[in-house]
């Protein structure tokens, strides 16, 4: 059984794969560094995980191509790399102070660019190395703007991502495929992307390792779960029309 997990080299991305590994899964580790795409096949194989590294930069289309062409039977893909906003090297960019005012065209584009165009680019150029059942599992977050959530670009772009969930899934179930597409929203986690730390927020913020469990658990779940959006403790949400939760 093979799992192709994107932006695998660290935060969930990593945990999914080291989890989706120790239950017995080949990984891909899809990264778009080379070096840091070989450092985590290391980590993982220190951990008798088999885990080969595979480039991943959801900006070049060229390499999801060149990727789509080195894969078959691909079993689980695991689109989890993303940002939040126009991201600097280095820096945890989800400012959640921001206003929407303050977005730029150009901050609208790069997120959109890297978490929708090039997430459909790979599922798009994988689906016929995908098997019979496989499961692409889409990483999510709410959409709906609130007092301390609403950072545009992010959820703009997760909105047109979950619509793709949507529609992929709607394709898959008109033609009886076995396939599932569905979403899992893993909650606040304490990543590069949002600098923040495991346990804060009166616990609120989980560790990427209890992100990588739980997103395994539920990827691994014997039910159909075809367009679903999942919570990360197990929900379906299906309240998930956009509206001002103020
Ligand atoms: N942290 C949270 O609270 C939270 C909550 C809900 C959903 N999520 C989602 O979970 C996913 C993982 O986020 P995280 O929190 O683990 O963040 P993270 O630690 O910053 O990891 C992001 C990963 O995405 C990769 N990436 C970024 N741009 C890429 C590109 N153009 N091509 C290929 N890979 C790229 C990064 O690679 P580099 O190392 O090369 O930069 C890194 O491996 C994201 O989709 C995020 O929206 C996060």
């Amino acid at each position: 059984m093979k799992a192709l997990v994107t932006g695998a080299n660290k935060g969930i991305g990593f945990e999914i794969a080291r989890s989706l590994g120790k239950r017995g899964y080949d990984i891909l580790v899809g990264a778009r560094d080379e070096a840091r795409g070989q450092a985590t096949v290391e980590k993982l194989a220190a951990e008798d995980i088999s885990a080969t590294f595979i480039n991943i930069d959801l900006n070049n289309f060229d390499s999801l191509h060149a990727a789509a062409n080195m894969v078959n039977s691909l079993d689980i893909l695991v689109n989890n790399a993303g940002i939040p906003d126009s991201v600097k090297p280095g820096r945890a960019a989800l400012d959640l102070a921001k206003l929407t005012f303050d977005y730029t065209t150009e901050d609208l584009r790069t997120t959109m660019e890297t978490n929708f165009l090039g997430t459909h680019e790979l599922i798009k150029s994988l689906l016929s190395s995908l098997t019979d059942n496989a499961k692409i599992v889409n990483i999510t977050v709410p959409i709906s703007p609130t007092d301390f959530w609403h950072p545009l670009a992010y959820i703009t772009s997760k909105a047109a991502l979950n619509v793709m969930t949507l529609t992929y899934a709607y394709e898959f179930e008109k033609m009886g495929s076995h396939r599932q597409i569905f979403g899992i929203m893993p909650g606040a986690v304490a990543t590069d992307l949002n600098g923040m730390e495991a346990g804060a927020h009166g616990g609120f913020v989980k560790s990427p390792e209890a992100a990588g469990q739980m997103s395994t658990d539920i990827i691994l779940s014997d039910k159909n779960q075809n367009g679903q959006i999942i919570q990360y403790d197990g929900k379906i949400v299906t309240d998930y029309e956009i509206q001002l939760r103020g």
